[in-house]
């Protein structure tokens, strides 16, 4: 029996970080189960092509780039970004047609972008907002996290942070997050969860960013943004400063930054950055919260995996909602509509 699609294809997916796609090497990522090859042509522009040669598709990562073109490692057939064959060995004609498909690529927030589906969808006002990864006003950095879990395992988690008590209880998590109720709101292809702690105790992490002592507001704004993008607006300050009626000034605010692209069902990408709004030049402190946060993130990959593996051997099993999923509810929702526009038989 074949799966049922777990992703849709009109969506941009990050599928890896600006700098670890360049003009001397081919990058092969899979992406929603296609293999891509993906390169930048000598004017600096990414280029994505199926990593499958035309020829008997041997995988044109394998090959080598010439003049923004790449060479198949087996024949030697050439292609052009934009995926037309351009040479052959041995005659002197292409063969007309021949050529692997290429997708709309985009760079945008520090990550490059691919479209999978109809091309003439592929709107690059559509790409998540993450700007903040580019923002002179925030500071931070991030990596990539390659876990063997459905990507919507990473949505389910992220948009309920009560785990955070459990799966992180020695760095950011405390009871006050698992005992505190969440409002949740949605419009369009977004989903809003947030949680407001007033006048808790700061779990570690938090009390050495604020350097203050004594009981803190806490703040938690989660927003998903179809079908594998979250934004955590997450901080404290002092109780009683004003924080969570919208006066920040005396507080420390943080923005997780995590994009989640399936690679193939009961796989994922998860590209994530940490950035900041105080001590923007404090490049130690930078590497600190980015080792510190990766080791966050490797809880729960742990957790997830194994998730995946009893999903796995009990697929009928159903995974059920209580009141802390109505943020992963209702964001699996939007991801069912997005795949069932796509599936549905044009009419
Ligand atoms: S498989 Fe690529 S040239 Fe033959
Ligand atoms: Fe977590």
């Amino acid at each position: 029996m074949p799966h049922a699609p777990t992703f849709p294809l009109n969506a941009w997916y990050a599928v890896a970080w600006s700098h670890e796609v360049g003009k001397r090497e081919i990058l092969a990522r899979t992406l929603c189960s296609r293999p891509l090859a993906l390169w930048r042509k000598p004017d600096n522009q990414v280029v994505a092509v199926d990593d499958a040669c035309w020829h008997r598709l041997a995988p044109l990562s394998l090959g080598w780039l010439e003049n923004g073109e790449v060479v198949c490692k087996y024949h030697g057939l050439r292609f052009s970004g934009d995926g037309r064959c351009t040479h052959m060995p041995s005659q002197d004609e292409v063969s007309p047609g021949a050529g692997v498909r290429a997708y709309p690529a985009v760079e945008r927030h520090r990550f490059v972008w691919i479209w999978l589906g109809d091309p003439s969808k592929a709107d690059p006002a559509r790409v998540p907002d993450m700007h903040w990864n580019e923002d002179q006003d925030w500071a931070g950095d991030g990596k990539t996290l390659f876990a063997k879990c459905d990507y919507r395992l990473f949505v389910d988690n992220l948009m309920d942070l009560t785990h955070e008590t459990f799966v992180h209880a020695s760095s950011i998590g405390n009871t006050a997050v698992a005992e505190t109720p969440m409002e949740t709101s949605h419009s369009g292809n977004s989903v809003t969860v947030q949680r407001m702690m007033r006048d808790i105790d700061a779990p570690p992490f938090w009390r050495a960013q604020l350097g203050k002592p004594g009981n803190v507001d806490r703040w938690q704004i989660i927003r998903f943004e179809a079908p594998c993008t979250i934004v955590l607006d997450v901080g404290v300050a002092p109780t009683g400063t004003g924080a969570l009626e919208g006066d920040r000034s005396q507080g420390v605010n943080l923005r997780v930054l995590n994009t989640i692209s399936p690679e193939t069902a009961t796989t994922c990408m998860y590209f994530w950055s940490l950035v900041r709004n105080y001590r923007l030049q404090d490049a130690t402190l930078t590497a600190l919260q980015r080792e510190m946060n990766a080791k966050i993130f490797e809880e729960d990959r742990v957790v997830l995996e194994a998730q995946q593996q009893r999903i796995d051997m009990m697929p009928h099993a159903p995974l059920r909602t209580l009141n802390i999923d109505a943020g992963s509810f209702r964001a699996r929702r939007i991801i069912e509509r997005m795949i069932g526009e796509e599936t549905e038989p044009a009419a």
